[in-house]
């Protein structure tokens, strides 16, 4: 299978000039982080969704990209479900979401509206919001939760 961001048919190349842009930007993020990791491992907690080593409350903003309704065909919904009220749970305001599109897909995760609707009942609200960055094509939306 050729990779999401090689097929120009799914991927916007407006923000990234072209593949080699691309991989130079997300190689030189991919530095940043490991030098920042090494030299100040306290910032990192290892863990994984839908169970987070935090109290309550624990911090302002809950920010979670490439991970939800990236990957329907693997992570299914009890899975979101879950997840999005364990972010929920360990943050004082707001989550954001992005993007809202499973990988090689053009259209947003499928049960969003079933998802937002549970999740509203649970207390969580949530809108759509449109975003500046667009890579894949018409992923430029993400989810912001209230809680
Ligand atoms: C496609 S990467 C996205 C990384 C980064 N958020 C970004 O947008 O560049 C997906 C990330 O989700 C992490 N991941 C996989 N399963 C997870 C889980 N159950 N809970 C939390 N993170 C998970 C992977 O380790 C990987 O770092």
């Amino acid at each position: 299978m050729v990779p999401e961001w090689k097929d120009h048919h799914v991927s916007d190349w407006t923000f990234f000039a072209d593949p080699d842009e691309h991989r130079l930007i997300r190689h030189r993020s991919a530095q940043r982080f490991t030098a920042h990791a090494r030299t100040s491992p306290q910032h990192y907690v290892p863990a994984a969704l839908p169970t987070l080593p935090f109290p309550d409350g624990s911090f302002d903003l809950v920010l979670s990209s490439h991970l939800l309704f990236s990957y329907a065909d693997d992570l299914d919904y009890d899975f979101h479900r879950r997840s999005i009220l364990e972010l929920a749970r360990v943050t004082r305001s707001e989550i954001q979401l992005f993007p809202l599109m499973p990988v090689g897909s053009a259209h947003r995760y499928p049960q969003l509206d079933e998802l937002l609707a549970e999740l509203a009942r649970s207390g969580v609200t949530s809108r759509i919001v449109q975003v500046d960055y667009e890579f894949q094509r018409g992923g430029n939306e993400m989810v912001v939760c209230r809680v």
